[in-house]
């Protein structure tokens, strides 16, 4: 039986859920029954799930969310969360109540222009480039007029574009190097289309478009997101010392790419989680906030730290490209849903609710990495999954919940608790 199918895109649902548990389970009826319980019993809604992408078979859900008591810029926020990871809206929700009645979290947009590339080939005499790219600058321009009219009434557009030599590092390769304002929209489409526009001004007999696409490294698209207070005013009995040894974490992250990994990790479960709860594209952002993080040709921490005059200071700085308007922002009914949720923020607001997620996040991990350690909350986080899977009921998961709020949780501690209490009814 061939596991190769052509035309796989053309046949029904039904018979792709067919075709696929034949060649592919073992179990067929029980596949196809996992397969059609995720399916949403609103046609309309599922059929708009089942157009974003090709070949949809059912829904993938992942918990939602809502971690309140966000303050930013004096403003309340309940941000929402679309995350598996058990502690993080736990650890948001916490760290938004501890830093409200601190004054909250300060954020300000440095920068929001985005940038998109021509790569092309050229072997003549650069000189000759540089004046046939002076004479068609304005024609480059003029060529996007019909993708740029309506993005330009909303105060966007193309704001420049460069020719740059890369024949240093590539045999006759150039590019013209552009640099656009989206406003409220992500800009994705809008840039690509102008790209090609552009591409298919500029191109001649000796110049070879290899493409045109927008790039997600935009470390000028930039916010800051900051806390601060006096140490006095941090937790706990030994503040200073708390202070300190949270400074001391920071530093590591900054020096050490091993930790600075895992540490811009956990701020990336505030960040995704968020971007994803408004329809954002969760990669590009993944792939730019990396790449701004080893700018400097040394993968570092994107967040800072500074203890001075009795006063902690704690910061992000990250690259995000974000939109309120259009894609998936304005057709996912739960995307609509977050924007409406966070008072609809243009895309410089939620860029700077987003770093602020990722803020409170590093927070979060940081104090507990540097105090208790992570396993204390993550384990009793856990303890709720193992008793799902056990199929505790809910007076058993009370009476083991209360059982470890004094003992540290394993996996079989919690088995063993579970069989003793299942053991004795
Ligand atoms: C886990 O998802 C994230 C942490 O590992 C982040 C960190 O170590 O800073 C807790």
């Amino acid at each position: 039986m061939s596991k190769i199918i052509s035309g796989f895109s053309k046949r029904t649902k039904e018979e792709k859920i067919n075709w696929l548990a034949t060649h592919y389970f073992a179990n067929q009826p029980e596949i196809i029954a996992i397969i059609k319980q995720y399916w949403n019993s609103d046609d309309a809604l599922q059929q708009l799930h089942d157009d974003f992408i090709e070949n949809t078979i059912s829904n993938f859900y992942l918990p939602y969310g809502v971690a309140p008591n966000f303050i930013i810029n004096n403003k309340a926020y309940v941000i929402p969360m679309v995350i598996e990871e058990s502690s993080v809206v736990a650890a948001a929700s916490l760290v938004a109540k501890f830093w409200s009645t601190r004054g909250g979290f300060k954020a300000e947009v440095i920068s929001t222009t985005k940038i998109g590339q021509v790569h092309f080939i050229y072997k003549g005499d650069e000189n000759e480039l540089t004046q046939y790219f002076n004479s068609k600058k304005e024609l480059l321009k003029l060529a996007t007029a019909s993708i740029t009219k309506n993005m330009e009434k909303r105060g966007g557009g193309i704001l420049d574009i460069e020719l740059i030599d890369k024949t240093e590092k590539l045999a006759h390769y150039y590019q013209l190097h552009i640099t656009f304002e989206t406003v409220d929209s992500m800009g994705a489409n809008f840039i690509n289309s102008c790209l090609e526009a552009i591409a298919k001004e500029f191109r001649n007999n000796e110049i070879e478009i290899v493409m045109s696409i927008l790039s997600n490294y935009v470390p000028e698209c930039l916010v800051r997101a900051e806390v601060s207070c006096t140490i006095e005013e941090l937790d706990g009995d030994a503040p200073q010392k708390f202070a300190e040894k949270f400074y001391q974490a920071v530093q590591i992250a900054s020096i050490e790419p091993y930790r600075a990994v895992t540490h811009n990790k956990g701020i990336m479960n505030g960040i995704d989680a968020v971007v994803l709860a408004t329809g954002n594209d969760f990669r590009a952002v993944e792939a730019g906030v990396h790449a701004y993080a080893s700018r400097s040709g040394h993968y570092t921490s994107l967040t800072h730290c500074d203890i001075s005059n009795g006063v902690f200071r704690f910061w992000i700085e990250v690259p995000l490209a974000l939109g309120t308007v259009g894609g998936l922002t304005s057709l996912h009914p739960l995307a609509k849903l977050s924007l409406e949720m966070l008072q609809q923020p243009s895309a410089r607001e939620l860029m700077m609710i987003v770093a602020t997620a990722g803020l409170a996040q590093n927070f979060g991990a940081l104090r507990a990495l540097t105090t208790l350690g992570i396993q204390h909350g993550h384990m009793k986080m856990h303890l709720m999954n193992i008793l799902h899977q056990l199929g505790a009921n809910d007076a058993e998961k009370k009476e083991i919940a209360r059982y470890f709020e004094q003992q540290t949780v394993t996996h079989s501690a919690v088995v063993a608790k579970f069989n003793e209490l299942r053991n004795n009814n």
